[in-house]
């Protein structure tokens, strides 16, 4: 108390103190179920911002999903949960792809998915992006089942309402994929599955004889996840399984791929970064203070649904992560889980803020 009561009463208005503690939530089967807030995740997170509507405990979401720019994600946060995100408050699946642009430097990279893939590596600085959508698009004949798909018109849309400036010029049939990025959910496996099978063994032009894989990079690896539907849905890491079972089978080489996301722990240190340059008082430098570095977080909770994927990854990191594990999502048991069990079971969201901020005083 000492420190504090020696200041002057606008040094302590204008600098908060900072937190000691930050939080990351997993969004699906932790604040949402598809478009619908859970486990009172609305009123939890008002409860971390003060009375002016500033932010008073550091916070994240660290999610495996995506398919939308962060800023967008944000957005459409901000509305569902009645709080002010900010586009550095998301972390999705594909957000350290951005680290990649400069490898791919004028080179043609494919981004599959749901939502706006090729948008997503866009903005992240790739120049040369194009939708698996609109590449197989380009090839006659490739999906022998397409006149058998409902949606096919709606993709015909899709592409037409394409943004320009996404459009790279060059020869579709003669310049190679050189890097695929899986960035969201795929849509339709079966085709996802023929293209990418036609890229990979031909070495970036379907069509064509074998060649070097060009590599492929998976958002995550989330086996299954928790949306709508009352069980778990196949993930990102069950379309990889499906992909690399056939590649493997119709290829003498197997299948390399890179999977981002949670559980990797490079994830988790990534969040604490950025948690760190979210602490209210962060920009200041003071030698009171320390700046940036010298205060690193006491406690950061995770606060997830998955054991394999959010647990696993806060236990792998250890000190200074908290795990606490909700029972909204993938996770239904009474006790822990068996093999990743968390610091901390709760039912919901809600009652993992409280104890938080119980603990935290
Ligand atoms: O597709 C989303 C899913 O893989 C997991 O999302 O928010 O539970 O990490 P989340
Ligand atoms: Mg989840």
């Amino acid at each position: 108390l000492l420190p504090q009561a020696s200041r002057s009463f606008s040094q302590i208005q204008s600098k908060p103190e900072r937190s000691s503690f930050g939080i990351a939530f997993d969004i699906d089967g932790v604040v949402l179920r598809g478009r619908v807030p859970i486990g009172g995740s609305a009123q939890a997170l008002r409860r971390l911002y003060g009375d002016s509507g500033s932010l008073k405990v550091p916070f994240l979401f660290l999610t495996n999903g995506g398919g939308i720019p962060e800023s967008r994600r944000a957005t459409e946060l901000s509305e569902l949960l009645g709080v002010h995100i900010l586009p550095s408050q998301v972390v999705q699946g594909h957000s350290p792809f951005k680290t990649l642009s400069k490898r791919y430097e004028n080179e043609l990279i494919i981004a599959a998915g749901k939502g706006e893939p090729a948008l997503v590596m866009s903005e992240y600085g790739f120049e040369k992006v194009l939708s698996l959508d609109e590449y197989a698009s380009y090839f006659k004949n490739i999906d022998p089942v397409s006149q058998y798909k409902m949606w096919t018109t709606k993709q015909e849309l899709v592409k037409s309402s394409y943004p320009r400036k996404l459009v790279p010029s060059y020869n579709i049939t003669a310049d190679r994929v050189k890097a695929v990025f899986v960035v969201s959910d795929p849509v339709d496996w079966g085709r996802d599955i023929q293209v990418l099978c036609d890229i990979l063994r031909s070495g970036g032009l379907p069509g064509h004889d074998n060649g070097q894989q060009p590599p492929l990079y998976f958002a995550a690896d989330d086996l299954e996840y928790q949306a709508a539907f009352p069980s778990e849905r196949l993930g990102m890491g069950a379309f990889r399984i499906a992909l690399e079972s056939v590649f493997n089978r119709i290829h003498r080489n197997t299948l390399e791929y890179v999977s981002f996301g949670k559980p990797n722990p490079f994830v988790f240190k990534n969040a604490e970064a950025i948690l760190r340059q979210l602490q209210p008082s962060c920009n200041d430098n003071s030698v009171n203070n320390g700046g940036i570095g010298s205060h690193p977080f006491k406690t950061l909770y995770m606060i997830g649904d998955n054991p394999l994927v959010d647990i696993k990854g806060a236990r792998q990191v250890g000190h200074p992560w908290f795990s606490i594990l909700t029972r909204t999502g993938v996770f239904r048991g009474k006790y822990n889980h068996a093999e990743f069990p968390a610091d901390l079971v709760v039912d919901t969201v809600e009652e993992a803020v409280d104890y938080i901020l119980k603990k935290e005083g």
